[in-house]
């Protein structure tokens, strides 16, 4: 054993997502993460897109769980941690063409989610490409009855943390100028969605 934070979560999650996120990523050079956690969607996705570049970041709290992984990745693809939260505007480094983020949205609280998409839409260049990983509800309903179940976990953990109703967040992309290009359904309930810039 390494010792090195984990989750199991990613390792049960990863292989899915880099399934749905690479056709997507071909044309891309960068890749920013928002909220890397421990790191090891970083080092699976860099090792497995070699072609691209990949820049974890981390609330600056938490950088020390994210750090220690990436220095055990081999390669050169593999960007230090950035100390990175999305409501601190302007953030510390320019949006390359993609940004891909995984559980994140639930976490942070909905105003958290709000200044992520005004800070895209300040920012971001057109074409670039946002792919976020998670569950949402539909129409005001989950989608399973353990995904009710997590959001009761979430909230009484943390009661600004709570599951996003799809059509609230595809608002605020679309405010920002994104389009929704793939609402992906994923293992355990979760989805990939992919929003692209257009204007
Ligand atoms: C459940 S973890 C997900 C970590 C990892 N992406 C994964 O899939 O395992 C949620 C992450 O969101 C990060 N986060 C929470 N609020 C944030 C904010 N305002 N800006 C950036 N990241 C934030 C937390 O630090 C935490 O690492």
């Amino acid at each position: 054993m390494d010792n090195l934070p984990f989750s199991q979560a990613c390792e049960n999650n990863k292989a899915a997502i880099l399934e749905a996120i690479a056709p997507r990523l071909l044309a891309v050079d960068e890749v920013l993460e928002i909220g890397s956690g421990t790191g090891q969607h970083a080092c699976y996705f860099a090792e497995n897109l070699p072609g691209l570049l990949w820049q974890p970041t981390e609330l600056d709290e938490n950088r020390n769980v994210l750090q220690p992984r990436l220095q055990e990745y081999g390669g050169n693809n593999l960007r230090s941690a950035i100390s990175l939260d999305v409501c601190q505007h302007p953030w510390p480094l320019a949006i390359p063409q993609a940004v891909f983020t995984a559980n994140t949205l639930h976490i942070m609280p909905f105003e958290a989610v709000q200044s992520l998409f005004t800070y895209l839409g300040e920012a971001s260049e057109v074409g670039t490409l946002l792919l976020v990983y998670g569950p949402f509800n539909y129409e005001g309903r989950y989608t399973s009855e353990s995904n009710a179940s997590f959001d009761d976990w979430l909230r009484a953990r943390d009661a600004r943390s709570a599951i996003r109703d799809f059509e609230q967040v595809d608002a605020l992309a679309r405010s920002a100028g994104y389009a929704l290009v793939e609402d992906r359904a994923m293992p355990a309930n979760n989805r990939l969605l992919l929003w692209q810039r257009l204007v």
